[in-house]
């Protein structure tokens, strides 16, 4: 196989959840490129007919399995329709995530003191331990295969410390964790486990920040490319490591960023505007 054929996915039966908007459905466009046939999971079964129109249009076979993963029961049952709709399941991208929200969904940015149990656990509920639920389910089906890769959307947040965004960062950081007990328990079954872990990156989960310039000005500030991700540079990331290119990478947590994570110790000199977090 040639280094440029390595990245295919011919007919890799594969499972994007939050592939309704945002990174994941940049994924699944991405995937199916790559020859994946798809299955679609998100709550919004009218989104996910655009993803699924893309898909199609890459001439791939698509299906819908759409749930709320928020709900007991849900992640066994996405999971087992995109088997059931595809024949078997080789490739798992579990993308879908939420921030921690007010009631009206419009995103928080308040410190853990500041905030409510309950929103803790709306966020561990659907970041982490619907990924619990997702893997142990997908586990059965992908034992199966012999081209078996998981990937689990994470963050940079769950690398780096997070203050105003506690919970996702928390939820993030144990997605990493999980992924690389994975990866060494499942290693043998032939299953890679790895975790991806974008930074801002311009989607409808980070409106409010990129919508807001003096917000925008100052996150940018602190990431030495100097500006957002755009969804589809996520989604070459996770093409690489659904692909045979990353045949020999497990347990790991790539982390795309811009530079974003990386100590500086000041000596980049990058100037940054006032805090809009001031007192
Ligand atoms: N954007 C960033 O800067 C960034 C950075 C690092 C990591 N990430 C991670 O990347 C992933 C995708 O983020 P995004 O920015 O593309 O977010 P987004 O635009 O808000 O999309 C989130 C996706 O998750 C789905 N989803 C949300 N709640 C769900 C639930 N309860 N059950 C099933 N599906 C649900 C949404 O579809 P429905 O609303 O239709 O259900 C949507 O497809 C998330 O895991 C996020 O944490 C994002």
């Amino acid at each position: 196989m040639t280094a440029l054929a390595s990245f295919r996915l011919d007919g890799a039966r594969t499972l994007v959840t939050g592939a309704s908007r945002g990174i994941g459905k940049a994924v699944a466009v991405a995937l199916a490129q790559a020859g994946a046939d798809l299955a679609l999971s998100a709550r919004t079964s009218a989104a996910l007919k655009e993803t699924a129109r893309l898909v199609a249009e890459e001439g791939r076979t698509v299906a819908l399995v759409p749930g709320d993963l928020a709900e007991p029961g849900a992640a066994d049952a996405v999971v087992d329709d995109a088997a059931a709709q595809l024949g078997g399941l080789d490739v798992v991208v579990h993308n879908a995530g939420i921030l921690s929200s007010r009631p009206d969904g419009s995103p928080t940015m308040d410190t853990l003191q500041d905030s409510d149990q309950d929103d803790w656990n709306r966020v561990l509920s659907v970041n982490l331990n619907a990924t619990a639920a997702l893997c142990r389910r997908a586990h059965r089906h992908l034992v199966a295969s012999p081209r078996a890769a998981v990937v689990l959307m994470s963050s940079l947040a769950g690398v780096v410390g997070t203050p105003r965004m506690e919970a996702y960062a928390a939820s993030k950081a144990a997605q990493i964790s999980l992924a690389r007990s994975l990866a060494v328990g499942w290693a043998r079954a032939g299953i890679r486990v790895n975790a991806l872990c974008p930074g801002w990156t311009r989607t409808d989960m980070t409106a409010f920040a990129y919508s807001t310039g003096p917000l925008s000005d100052w996150l940018m500030a602190h990431v030495p490319l100097g500006r957002w991700a755009e969804p589809h540079e996520v989604a070459c990331a996770a093409l690489y490591l659904a692909s045979p290119a990353a045949s020999y990478l497990t347990g790991q947590a790539l982390v795309l960023d811009g530079g974003a994570g990386v100590p500086d110790g000041g000596l980049a000199g990058i100037p940054k505007p006032p805090s809009p977090f001031a007192a």
